[in-house]
């Protein structure tokens, strides 16, 4: 059974639609990227993912269940064993590093003050934060906001780990850390990681299998490992955005 399964998914704000017919299956331990033009609905994709924004029609399964059509009770249970890193990184300002990271596991998950701070170092020594765990978001620079951050997803044990554009805006450099520490996190946990990237190198260099949204279309248009969808995809806006060509759709 796949770990996740989005059947038919149609996602609107309103009467605005913004993606529809978006299906796809995901087992544990890859990779999957959401790739696609600005303003395409990446972000809205995740967001019915992670049980922010209700899809207007069609199905989320987590581990053979209906996210979308379940109680309370068991959304909440799913929700726990999902993990997302927000595309603006979305540290509490007011929270040093270490805070920030055990906030999840104290109020969602209850777990004990002091095994939160013991998974909380943890984490933060895998993305080579713990050193600055007393330190403020502000105090920290791009990249290691970042890092905060996917340790703060990664820190309750996801089976499934949703990062919105985790390397936008970092230097080539702090970027391949970044996609380094990605496949670092999958051999540790065997989670699923579902990515948003814009980014050619993490695309060929970390991701396994992939869907492409269309925001002309407002559907998906191509699906495969990513060197398919530039080598066998003649669709032009793939084929521009799998090789760089600098243009948009939208
Ligand atoms: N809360 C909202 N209410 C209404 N429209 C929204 C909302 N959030 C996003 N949109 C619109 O939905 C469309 C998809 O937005 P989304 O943020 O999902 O795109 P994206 O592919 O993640 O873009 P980017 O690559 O810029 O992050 C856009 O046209 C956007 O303006
Ligand atoms: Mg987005």
């Amino acid at each position: 059974m796949s770990l996740l399964v989005v059947e038919d998914l149609r996602l609107q704000y309103g009467s605005r639609l913004v993606q529809q017919d978006v299906s796809f299956e995901i087992e544990a331990g890859t990779i999957f990227g959401i790739l696609g033009g600005s303003g395409c609905g990446k972000s809205t994709v995740l967001k019915s993912l992670v049980g922010l924004l209700a899809p207007s029609a069609g199905r989320v399964r987590f581990e053979g269940e209906d996210y979308w059509h379940a109680s309370d009770t068991a959304r909440d249970a799913m929700r726990s064993h999902m993990g997302m890193l927000f595309q603006s990184s979305a540290l509490w300002s007011s929270m040093t590093v270490l805070e920030n990271v055990m906030l999840p596991m104290s109020h969602l998950m209850k777990w004990p003050a002091d095994e939160c701070e013991a998974r909380a170092m943890e984490v933060l020594g895998w993305v080579d934060m713990a050193e600055a765990r007393n330190r403020l978001p502000a105090d920290l620079s791009g990249g290691m906001k970042k890092r905060v951050g996917l340790a703060r997803a990664i820190a309750t044990q996801p089976r499934i780990l949703y990062l919105d554009e985790p390397s936008a805006g970092l230097d080539p450099i702090n970027a391949v850390r970044l996609d380094e520490l990605i496949l670092s996190i999958r051999e540790r946990t065997q989670a699923a990681i579902v990515i948003v990237t814009h980014e050619l190198p993490s695309i060929y260099g970390i991701v396994d299998d992939a869907i492409f949204l269309d925001a002309a279309t407002k559907r998906p248009i191509a699906r495969g490992k990513p060197a398919t969808l530039r080598d066998e995809v003649m669709h032009p806006t793939v084929q521009a955005f799998m090789h760089r060509k600098e243009v948009e759709t939208t």
